[in-house]
């Protein structure tokens, strides 16, 4: 029987949801990125290989970036990569392909996953039939994997078809974003990878903050410390939302959520997130 692996990245639940799914109709190892982050390289004996992740800024996180140049898969692996998304996730899956192929070994399918939107309110989205329509998009992807279906299988073609030209200039107006976000100068001159990480300097816990230190724990990166009672961020932000919406009191406040928007999947719990930083492998 074929090894399987399935390597999650998520910060509202979405991912992990699809990425459970997944093990458990292909029978395989359910495994966090976040927790191989600090390896120098991620080797894996696995035949199939399944990457699933959201995607931010119709691009792919730097943490799924960081863990796709240090794969070392098996030649004759099977490698397919899942993204979730809120809307449309433009080139993201090719890039993933470029990051990998750098590896020696690049996808050999890619499959997007329409899930609700966790960074603003959609008031239009219908949620059930999201979660609905997820798990059936799950069962028929877990069936072109069992196939090895080659290709990248978009949801929504004629969407993905439509924005593809518009990427670059989706990119600049994501940096113009993240400068105003990250409080930088603007134009800045960085890239959108650089800007990144330095959104948080805008987040601040408000005077509802208890300094129970969940926000620090749910962090898939590590990427907080709790100071003096408060939570002091450390500008390697991934921009996934988790702190925010894990704590218990709602006192996170920055560029990200000003509209005080709250989200996460109703069926992972706050063990789920902690657990992302430490499972390894088999565990
Ligand atoms: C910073 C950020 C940027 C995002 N950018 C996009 C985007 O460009 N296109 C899109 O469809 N969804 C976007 N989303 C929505 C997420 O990709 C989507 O809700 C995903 O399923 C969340 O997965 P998770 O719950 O595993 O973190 C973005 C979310 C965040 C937090």
């Amino acid at each position: 029987m074929a090894k399987t692996e399935i390597y999650y990245f998520t910060g509202t639940g979405n991912s992990l949801s699809v990425a459970r799914m997944l093990a458990t109709q292909l029978d395989g190892a359910l495994i966090p990125i976040a927790a191989s982050d600090d390896q120098d390289e991620i080797v894996s004996e696995a035949d199939v290989i399944g990457i699933t992740f959201p995607t931010y800024y119709a691009d792919v996180p730097a943490i799924v970036r960081r863990f796709a140049r240090k794969l070392v898969a098996r030649p004759s692996a099977y490698i397919f990569g899942v993204i979730t998304y809120g809307g449309a996730f433009g080139t993201a899956l090719s890039y993933l392909d470029r990051l990998l192929q750098s590896q020696g070994h690049g996808l050999d399918a890619g499959f997007g996953v329409h899930m609700p939107q966790n960074a603003f309110h959609k008031f239009w989205e219908n949620r059930p039939r999201a979660f609905r329509r997820s798990a059936q998009r799950a069962r028929a992807i877990a069936t072109a994997v069992e196939k090895r279906q080659t290709g990248m299988d978009y949801t929504n073609r004629l969407l993905q078809a439509a924005i593809s030209p518009f990427a670059k200039s989706f990119e600049r107006s994501s940096i113009r974003f993240l400068e105003q976000a990250a409080g930088t100068a603007s134009p800045s001159g960085l890239t959108l990878e650089a800007l990144i990480p330095l959104i948080d300097q805008t987040y601040i816990a408000s005077d509802a903050c208890t300094g129970c230190g969940i926000c620090a724990q749910v962090c898939p990166v590590g990427n907080i410390s709790i100071e003096n009672g408060r939570p002091v961020w450390h500008q390697h932000c991934e921009n996934c939302l988790a702190c925010f919406n894990w704590c218990p009191v709602d006192a996170l406040r920055g560029s990200v959520s000003k509209n005080e928007y709250h989200y996460k999947h109703p069926e992972v719990t706050l063990q789920d997130m902690i657990q992302q930083r430490s499972l390894r492998s088999g565990d």
